[in-house]
């Protein structure tokens, strides 16, 4: 049997945190064996907030090189950014010619991001259809993402109901797969990790960033249990562990937030290494390959919508 198909993309914005990590490329990196896996660097998302051309190439050969580090193997899935398959762009403007300003109004990501004084650009009001065309150009079944990701994916799955309606079946509707215990990977001030918060833990900082970025989280004096930092320490050792560490260290926090830099760090180093073996060549070379695999499914997909819709001759 065909094994399902998984697509799932990262804004190439900057450092990457370990919210990115725990909460959607540890899950992409164990789906590549039983799944038939496309994962994208999206630039032409990341282009409704980053403006500097140099800033956001560069971007996108780093995020080629840390989603390799990671563990994505380039050789067992297909990895590209969204801008060398134009299908994407193409199949964005069909949706935006599907849906209404008012569903468009309804999503959350773009109301919070213009809440935090991001500018309300139209391609950030756009933004989920551009997300849309990216997971229905390869008739996904799942796409492994965060919980702040899951409004996103019921779009896709309306504007592919909403064409199908129209036009006749075209578009897999696709299914968001979130874990729950880390679908809102906390930061240390306790809220969602974001990089926009100011709160994050980089993903491959130095040893010293990570310790820096740890000492901050904060902590209540209060109790006896620094409730930020152990939610951090349950990305990375079961319960009885920490039941036991925390028992033993009761209200020494400096203790505590010790040992998850060094919890962190064992985890971080061996994919900081991995990184610092790749060269720029490497990872364009990658990510040409990828782009033409990407092309050759999304191109036969966007040969039928135009036929459908009536565009060409
Ligand atoms: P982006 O680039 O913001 O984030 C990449 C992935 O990291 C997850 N994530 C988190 N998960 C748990 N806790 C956190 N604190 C946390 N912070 C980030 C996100 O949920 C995401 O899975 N719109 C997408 C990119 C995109 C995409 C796609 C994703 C574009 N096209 C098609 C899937 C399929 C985004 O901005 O992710």
């Amino acid at each position: 049997m065909a094994k399902k198909r998984v697509f799932s993309g990262i804004q190439p914005s900057g450092t990457l945190h370990i919210g990115n990590y725990f909460g959607a490329l540890k899950q992409w990196v164990s789906m590549v064996d039983d799944f038939d896996c496309i994962y994208c660097i999206v630039d032409y998302h990341a282009l409704t907030t980053v403006k500097d051309p140099a800033q956001l190439r560069n971007n996108t050969i780093e995020g080629a090189k840390d989603l390799i580090a990671v563990g994505i193997d380039p050789s067992k899935t297909v990895l590209f950014n969204q801008s060398a398959v134009l299908e994407h762009t193409e199949l964005a403007w069909v949706f935006e010619c599907l849906v209404s300003v008012p569903f468009l109004m309804q999503a959350h990501a773009y109301k919070d991001k213009i809440a935090k004084g991001l500018e309300a650009n139209a391609g950030l009001f756009n933004y989920p259809m551009l997300m849309a065309a990216d997971i229905l150009l390869y008739d996904t079944d799942f796409v492994p993402v965060g919980a702040d990701q899951r409004q996103h994916v019921e779009y896709a799955r309306e504007a592919a109901s909403k064409f199908n309606h129209m036009y006749g079946d075209t578009f897999k509707e696709p299914h968001e797969k979130i874990l729950d215990a880390v679908a809102v990977v906390p930061g240390t001030d306790g809220q969602k990790m974001s990089k926009s918060y100011g709160n994050t833990i980089p993903l491959f900082g130095s040893t010293d960033e990570i310790a820096r970025s740890v000492m901050s989280i904060v902590t209540d004096s209060s109790g006896t249990t620094p409730s930020n930092v152990l939610a951090i320490h349950r990305l990375l050792k079961p319960e009885e562990e920490l039941a036991s560490l925390y028992e033993k260290n009761m209200g020494n926090y400096k203790a505590l937030k010790e040992a998850l830099i060094d919890d962190l760090d064992a985890v971080i180093s061996p994919m900081r290494a991995k990184r610092n073996a790749l060269s720029d060549d490497d990872v364009k070379a990658v990510l040409t390959e990828g782009a033409e695999k990407a092309a050759s499914i999304a191109s036969a997909k966007m040969r039928d919508v135009r036929k459908k819709i009536g565009v060409g001759t």
